[in-house]
């Protein structure tokens, strides 16, 4: 138990909580998508509801801003060990080597993803989890038997953070403010992020 519990902080805790940076760093630079996000918010729960599982099913702008944040902001690698020789892509890969995919590439390569460095949640529209490309092309809680298993609880805080925040404040920042990002296993911001936070007016 004690060995668990140690697992799930040291992986659970600056994952979600980087990631809810990222994630508020953007959403801070744009007030009308803050606005979009109080109004999906409001109309699904009303001004003082307490969303649970499945009102979040109806907010899809809320849903996006996090797959774009983890598209851009991929917080934990995902490491592989060779199992046998093999050839990936015409590259020889002994046994035993480590493999990093390289979560971060993948996610701002072009092909995939049409001016890759531009946050826009609205990208994600229509698009389905079974879209292979889409699934493939953003990993950020990897995949098969040793994919993240805090999954659910990390984007259940995230949707519940974003929901909460854009009811009742109103971000802003710097415009010209950007992020250092250093990875040190994990990624974070070097320095730290500003962000001014004020009680929304409600009308
Ligand atoms: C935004 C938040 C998070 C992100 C982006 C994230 C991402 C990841 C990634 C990429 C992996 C490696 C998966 C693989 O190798 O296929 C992983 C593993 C893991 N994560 Fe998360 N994670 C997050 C939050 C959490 C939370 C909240 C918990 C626990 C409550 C957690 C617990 C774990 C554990 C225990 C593993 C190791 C699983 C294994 O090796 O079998 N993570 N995570």
């Amino acid at each position: 138990a004690l060995s668990q519990a140690c697992d799930l902080l040291s992986a659970g805790v600056d994952t979600s909580s980087n990631t809810a940076v990222f994630l508020l760093h953007h959403i801070a630079k744009e007030p009308e998508l803050q606005q979009a996000l109080y109004d999906e918010f409001t109309s699904v729960c009303g001004l003082n509801g307490i969303p649970d599982f499945n009102d979040f099913q109806r907010m899809p702008l809320v849903r996006n801003c996090i797959k774009e944040t983890l598209r851009l902001y991929p917080a934990a690698p995902i490491i592989r060990l060779a199992q046998t020789d093999m050839v990936v892509h015409g590259y020889k890969v002994p046994k035993n080597t480590s493999i990093v995919f390289e979560l971060f590439l993948i996610g701002r390569d072009p092909k995939l993803y049409p001016n890759p460095e531009h946050f826009n949640p609205y990208r994600w529209e229509g698009k389905k989890e079974q879209d292979g490309l889409v699934t493939f092309g953003s990993l950020p809680f990897g995949a098969g038997v040793r994919m993240c298993y805090g999954r659910r609880l990390a984007e259940l805080e995230l949707h519940l953070l974003l929901a909460n925040i854009c009811r009742r404040f109103v971000l802003s920042t710097d415009q010209s403010s950007s992020l250092e990002l250093i990875k040190l296993t994990l990624l974070r911001s070097k320095g730290p992020v500003r962000l001014h936070i004020k009680e929304r007016e409600h009308v």
